[in-house]
């Protein structure tokens, strides 16, 4: 093979291993005549090759990407189009319960960082609630929650652009009872509910319990799902519910564009839609509208919590119900019997104080830098193995705290996952994210905690050996 010939098929077999994914943006010229160690010429004839085949897209200054053409045949291969059962619970109970050690670098787990002086004033006012609790006669917190904390939500909620008035809004225990909530009123067991894939092992696990299948739908951080894919589902399939978490998605850290938002609910005219936003109030710079807001039908359920923001342990969750909202009202009653007045009346009171946005500022800064150093470092460790360099895709968030890697098809990230664990580094296995081990050469990764320390910066560098170590 000629020199240029090897470096088109280098490229190539990126992309046929799941590397390169449409939209991904490839190693500039420069990068990969010195990764090849072939000249400048060589790499920009290969490019060029792949660009006229429609393999490439040159993009202005800013290299070449892999074309969308690629996209549905990459997920065709790797995803069943058949609704699935799901059997996650073991693998999840058994991943999720490991014990939190103290000395454990936490790269697994998507709890926010707590070390923000908003964090401590929280839980000075919970403790002050707790004094008073002796003082107040008993009684339940009914739905649809503490009236002052509703009012507090549609500000934060109006915040993130949607119109919302305090009526519309049910406290919950977190965004995982709204997003129970909204699919217990939408369907029944048996039900076929469409996801995005990697989709959030923990609406995964709701879906597994609640008796519902699941098709799981390609989502790319460029074109958000795959509409091909969306509309071949509903066209073979009586689709109920559509369930995603398009914003700074968790595990991928990807935002879908606001054209990919119309072009989905256009795709998908009239079937119910479940929007879970956690970390949609984690922006680094700019939003996007939500489907919420984007919504002309009264069709979006809009599912948003604290945990992201604030701390999960607090439990508390909200939901825009829309024309839902008496009968998810009906079942939130009957399932909690009110819920913890105490955290309510504290975060409210704390909301209270006008400290939340200065506090979210705060976290965006600091999630945006943590970003920066993690992507950084760990692309540099990563490098540094012949066997890994140019062979591995590793997301760029612009908001939240979690990215994902992409390894070689063949890696087994749970492998990875495990022995990581054994070296006190926690992260999570693709696996759980996912119904049929598509994702099993992925991992996520949490930047949330992270600290310009020997701690972190070893942690990164054993992660990276141990990758090295796995990589097919
Ligand atoms: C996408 C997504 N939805 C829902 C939840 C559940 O959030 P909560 O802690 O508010 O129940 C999470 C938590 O990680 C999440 O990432």
């Amino acid at each position: 093979m000629k020199k240029y010939q090897q470096v088109k098929a280098h490229i190539q077999q990126g992309i046929e291993k799941g590397l390169y994914l449409s939209g991904d943006k490839l190693p500039s010229i420069r990068e990969l005549s010195e990764t090849l160690s072939v000249g400048k010429n060589t790499v920009i004839r290969a490019y060029e090759e792949l660009e006229a085949k429609q393999v490439l897209v040159a993009r202005d200054r800013s290299g070449y990407t892999v074309a969308t053409i690629n996209f549905h045949r990459e997920f065709q291969a790797k995803t069943s189009n058949a609704p699935s059962d799901i059997d996650l619970l073991s693998l999840s109970k058994a991943i999720l319960s490991q014990p939190n050690e103290h000395n454990l670098l936490s790269m697994g787990s998507a709890h926010p960082d707590i070390d923000f002086p908003a964090i401590r004033t929280l839980y000075a006012e919970i403790g002050r609630h707790s004094r008073q609790q002796a003082n107040i006669p008993s009684c339940y917190q009914m739905p649809p929650g503490n009236a002052s904390l509703l009012k507090y939500i549609a500000n934060i909620t109006q915040d993130l652009g949607i119109s919302v008035s305090t009526r519309e809004v049910l406290i919950t225990h977190g965004a995982q009872q709204a997003i129970s909530l909204s699919l217990q009123a939408l369907t029944k067991p048996g039900d076929i509910v469409l996801v995005d894939s990697p989709c959030y092992f923990g609406s995964l696990l709701l879906l597994e319990s609640l008796g519902l299948k699941v098709i799981e739908i390609p989502n790319h951080f460029n074109y958000g799902l795959d509409i091909e894919a969306v509309e071949q589902a509903i066209k073979t399939w009586d689709v109920k519910a559509i369930l995603i978490n398009p914003t700074y998605n968790n595990p991928t850290g990807y935002t879908q564009s606001e054209s990919a938002r119309k072009a989905l609910l256009k795709a998908t005219t009239g079937i119910p839609f479940i929007e879970e936003d956690v970390f949609g109030g984690l922006s680094y710079e700019g939003t996007v509208k939500t489907f919420k807001e984007l919504d002309t039908e009264d069709r979006v359920i809009y599912c948003n919590s604290l945990s992201k923001t604030l701390d999960s342990r607090l439990r508390i969750g909200w939901i825009l119900a829309g024309k839902y909202q008496a009968k998810v009202e009906k079942r939130l009653m009957s399932e909690n019997m009110g819920s913890v007045n105490l955290i309510q009346s504290a975060v409210s009171d704390f909301l209270k104080k006008g400290k939340y946005k200065q506090h979210i500022h705060r976290a965006q800064r600091s999630y945006k830098s943590n970003q920066k150093r993690v992507y950084q470092q760990l692309t540099e460790a990563l490098d540094s193995y012949a066997n890994v360099k140019q062979h591995y895709y590793l997301s760029q968030p612009e908001g939240g705290f979690l990215c994902w890697l992409t390894l070689p098809l063949g890696t087994d990230g749970t492998e990875i996952y495990q022995q990581a664990l054994g070296e006190k580094i926690s992260v999570l296995p693709g696996t759980m994210f996912c119904t049929q081990d598509q994702f099993k050469h992925c991992i996520r990764i949490s930047f949330a905690s992270y600290r310009d320390n020997e701690k972190w910066n070893n942690g990164i560098k054993t992660l990276a050996r141990i990758i090295a170590e796995h990589c097919k």
